[in-house]
């Protein structure tokens, strides 16, 4: 099955050649593209390390990206092989053949991130979402590999993923490999603003910063006298709960 109206994305070649930006996922990978694709054909293969919905969504992201060129899922890794199938029956419909993912690039367990990085080639992108718990040992090695990287956030679980998710982001920038986190927030022009505002100084010396995010979301809803209840906001998700309780919807 070809994706109606998707075939016309010209080639990753041609696209590079008119210098237009890539994007990758929700998040630009960067303002160039630093490696051109060594092989014959231009299609960027995508390798999906955790099929969960963040996942799912992120590919779709990436995949929406047709007109600035071929791009294609190529392998995904998992822990469990249900969440592999449902992700990649569900896309399938969805996206037809840009979906290439036969049963022998589904890898499962603890190293399957090496075998779906093992067989991207330079310029491809590994797109970490599984869970933070891991995410830095995913990213060092794809960028040890001269695999562009899509990233979730949390980028890591404590300060020392932190530190190693550092070291891989210097190590990428050497080797003009692009890291893009999949935070909303960072790509946002008028946060982007803002920030600037705030490090030129033209909004003085800040004392406290305060961000809320305010959305329709289930919990935003009046609760009338349920909203003094504290079983009743225990009805909303643990999620929600932890924002509220923090005040801190960042
Ligand atoms: N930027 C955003 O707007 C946004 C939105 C939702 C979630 N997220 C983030 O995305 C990430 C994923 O969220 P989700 O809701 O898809 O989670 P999820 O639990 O639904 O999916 C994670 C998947 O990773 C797999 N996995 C876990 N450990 C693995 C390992 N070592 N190797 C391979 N696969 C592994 C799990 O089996 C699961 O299928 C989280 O860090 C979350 O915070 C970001």
């Amino acid at each position: 099955m070809t994706n109606p109206g998707r075939d016309s994305a010209g080639s990753r070649r041609e696209f590079l050649r008119q210098g237009s930006l890539f994007m990758a996922g929700a998040a630009a990978l960067g303002a160039k593209v630093p490696v051109v694709h060594a092989a014959e054909d231009n299609t960027i293969r995508l390798a999906l390390i955790g099929c969960g919905n963040r996942g799912a969504g992120a590919v779709a992201n990436a995949l929406n990206t047709y007109q600035q060129g071929p791009i294609k899922l190529y392998a995904v890794a998992d822990l469990e092989i249900n969440r592999s199938n449902l992700l990649v029956a569900a896309l399938e419909k969805q996206y037809g053949n840009e979906i290439d993912v036969p049963e022998e690039r589904k890898f499962l367990g603890f190293d399957a991130y090496k075998q779906a990085i093992d067989i991207l080639r330079p310029g491809d992108i590994a797109m970490c979402t599984t869970r933070a718990y891991v995410r830095p040992v995913h990213v060092e090695y794809a960028v040890s590999k001269g695999i562009n990287v899509f990233m979730e956030k949390p980028f890591a679980s404590d300060p020392m993923g932190l530190h190693r998710m550092l070291r891989a982001g210097e190590e990428a920038e050497k080797k003009g490999i692009k890291i893009a986190a999949g935070l909303q927030c960072r790509h946002s022009p008028a946060r982007k603003a803002l920030i600037d505002k705030i490090q030129s100084g033209e909004m003085g010396e800040l004392q406290y910063i305060r961000a809320n995010r305010l959305t329709s979301r289930n919990w935003m809803r009046d609760m009338g006298e349920a909203s003094n209840s504290l079983r009743e906001k225990l009805k909303l998700s643990k999620t929600t709960l932890m924002l509220a309780v923090s005040g801190n919807m960042v």
